[in-house]
């Protein structure tokens, strides 16, 4: 068995057990597929652990950065207590199209803001608008701004904000210190500022599964 065949069968096996068949997640992705989307959402399970992480932190208010169709958009909001929010940020508009008739379908359409747009934009309207600190941010969106991103999640939480980065690893590519990939440089640059922040404290992942080889970092916000 290959070893990819082998991750995707050990996926198969934990999101049938803990992240089971979901009629609104399966729709969401096969709208995304019907639509043209690129199959990049995350993976069952890592949707629940972004589920667990929102409810473990207690967040009522999350931001997320890239929303594709919005499933882990889904995953993040049906994590959220009455009263709470998240707004997601999507640069493209077909696929905050998308996203929005998902989360619509889920339910979730009174709770989530899908703001098109570059992040960079919306993070800085987010601030001009004083917008009350996030408890959770969910970094995906292009890799060669996450140290940007990073700079504006660290302007728009509190200590004890959670700030989540996915796709850190890149199949082992983020080891390659002179790649001429700008996604692996700023994920490279993003995991610096991570390590040397003096308000940040934080570790990262590396993954496998039905998604190939890749990680993610967590860093908490310190008072
Ligand atoms: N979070 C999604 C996957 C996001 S894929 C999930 O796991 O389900 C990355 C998304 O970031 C894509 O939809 C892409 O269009 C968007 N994106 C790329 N550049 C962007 C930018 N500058 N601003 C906002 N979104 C951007
Ligand atoms: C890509 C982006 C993602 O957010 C992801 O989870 C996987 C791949 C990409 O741009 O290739
Ligand atoms: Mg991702």
């Amino acid at each position: 068995m290959g070893e990819q065949q082998l991750w995707t069968g050990v996926d198969e096996y934990l999101t049938a057990l803990l992240a089971p068949r979901d009629e609104i997640l399966e729709a969401a992705l096969r709208e995304s597929a019907a639509a043209g989307l690129p199959d990049i959402a995350v993976a069952p399970n890592q949707g629940k652990l972004l589920h667990l992480l929102a409810l473990t932190q207690g967040a009522r208010r999350i931001l997320e950065l890239g929303t594709l169709g919005g499933y882990s958009t889904i995953w993040l909001a049906r994590a959220l207590p009455p009263g709470g929010r998240l707004i997601t940020l999507e640069y493209e508009p077909r696929h905050a199209e998308v996203a929005r008739a998902n989360l619509a379908r889920a339910g979730l359409d009174k709770v989530t803001d899908v703001r098109t747009g570059p992040a960079l934009d919306s993070l800085a309207a987010l601030a001009d608008e004083g917008a009350d600190p996030f408890d959770l941010v969910f970094i995906d969106a292009d890799k060669g701004n996450y140290p940007r991103y990073l700079e504006w999640a660290l302007r728009l939480t509190r200590p004890g904000s959670l700030i989540i980065g996915d796709n850190v690893v890149r199949g082992g590519g983020v080891v390659e210190a002179d790649s001429d990939d700008e996604a692996v440089q700023g994920v490279r640059r993003f995991l610096q500022m991570t390590a040397d922040h003096p308000k940040l404290t934080a570790t990262a992942v590396q993954t496998v599964g039905s998604k190939g080889h890749d990680g993610f970092s967590l860093a908490r916000v310190l008072a």
